[in-house]
């Protein structure tokens, strides 16, 4: 099996992580946590959400925490942005990319940002527009592609001509989302295989809760299929407040240790990594699942 030399990590921990959490974390820790993982090596890292405070009161500081951050040279901040409002908002805030979101399947679409799928990309269509306008890159993350908490199984066909649409707005990547962390190996092989007919693997990037413990042998499929960027959550942190029972992301740190211990590289310092995982893991005052911040604390 060959393996690529290196692969681009997404941390999405500071929105994905936190949107979920009923704990108000200040937004003077937001801004701590996120100067942390600054300096760790990760060169992205999806900050807040621009979205409805009533939905998300978690973010509700968003662009206070946007203003507030020390940016670091070769980091790209970005950010949720579902709409018109949130991309205005999201560009006062000085962000560097949007990150537009929709969902393969009608029912949790519409749970999520109350609009069904056809007028949700007329929205996603003209934010697109003006994100590019106003010079900002725009990622778009498409949800439920492995399977929806209300609708079950989605069709392949479904993300297909979503996906199309969404790349025809000129979006430069695309991540498919395991919302509810329900995807297996052989599903991720089904699903990418018919994707990889139609776009780049260098534009698709994979996104996996790992609500059931199978993010990063979904992971590894992923990467034996030629995907090489990966979205994770310091600390495992994280879960779809609109979608019941999903729990966080794959931690970043996990990651980062199954491909360095790969030989793969991915640019970020596991001994800066690791005290950010501990630090958020103190401040938010729970256990979080990441494997390798429970070793990093066996050895303190
Ligand atoms: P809506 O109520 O349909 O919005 O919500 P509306 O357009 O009808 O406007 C109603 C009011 O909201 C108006 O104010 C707007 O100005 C205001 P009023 O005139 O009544 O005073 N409004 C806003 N305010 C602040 N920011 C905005 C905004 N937009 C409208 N952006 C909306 C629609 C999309 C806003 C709402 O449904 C929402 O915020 N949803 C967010 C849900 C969310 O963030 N979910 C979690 C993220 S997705 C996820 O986790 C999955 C992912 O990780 C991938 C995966 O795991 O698969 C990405
Ligand atoms: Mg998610």
């Amino acid at each position: 099996m060959s393996y690529p030399k290196k692969v681009m990590l997404r941390e999405v921990g500071p929105r994905d992580g936190l949107q979920n959490e009923p704990v108000w974390l200040a937004t003077e820790d937001k801004i701590a946590w996120i100067n942390q993982l600054s300096q760790t090596g990760l060169s992205y890292i999806e900050l807040t959400s621009f979205v409805h405070p009533k939905w998300i009161p978690a973010l509700r500081d968003a662009l206070d925490v946007a203003k507030g951050i020390s940016r670091v040279k070769g980091v790209t901040y970005a950010a949720l942005v579902p709409n018109q409002k949130g991309l205005e908002n999201a560009l006062e805030g000085g962000i560097d990319e949007a990150s537009v979101f929709m969902s393969a399947s009608e029912t949790h679409n519409v749970k999520n940002i109350n609009k069904s799928t056809a007028d949700t990309l007329q929205v996603l269509k003209q934010v697109t527009d003006d994100a590019k306008k106003a010079n900002l890159s725009v990622r778009a993350y498409l949800s439920t592609v492995f399977g929806c908490p209300y609708e079950k199984r989605v069709p392949i066909e479904q993300v297909i001509r979503l996906a199309d649409s969404l790349f025809e707005f000129g979006i430069s990547e695309l991540s498919l989302g395991d919302t509810i962390g329900a995807a297996n190996p052989v599903q991720v092989e089904i699903v990418l295989e018919a994707l990889l007919k139609r776009f780049p693997a260098s534009q698709l990037a994979l996104h996996f809760h790992d609500t059931r413990g199978t993010a990063l042998a979904n992971i590894l499929t992923a990467l034996q299929m030629g995907i090489t960027i990966f979205d994770g959550s310091t600390g495992g942190l994280g879960g779809c407040p609109y979608a019941p029972g999903s729990s966080g992301n794959a931690a970043t740190e996990d990651i980062v240790y199954m491909f360095e211990q790969m030989g793969i590289e991915t640019n970020v310092k596991l001994a800066k990594l690791l005290p950010a995982a501990k630090w958020i893991e103190e401040k938010i005052g729970k256990h979080l699942p990441s494997r390798n911040l429970q070793v990093y604390k066996s050895s303190l």
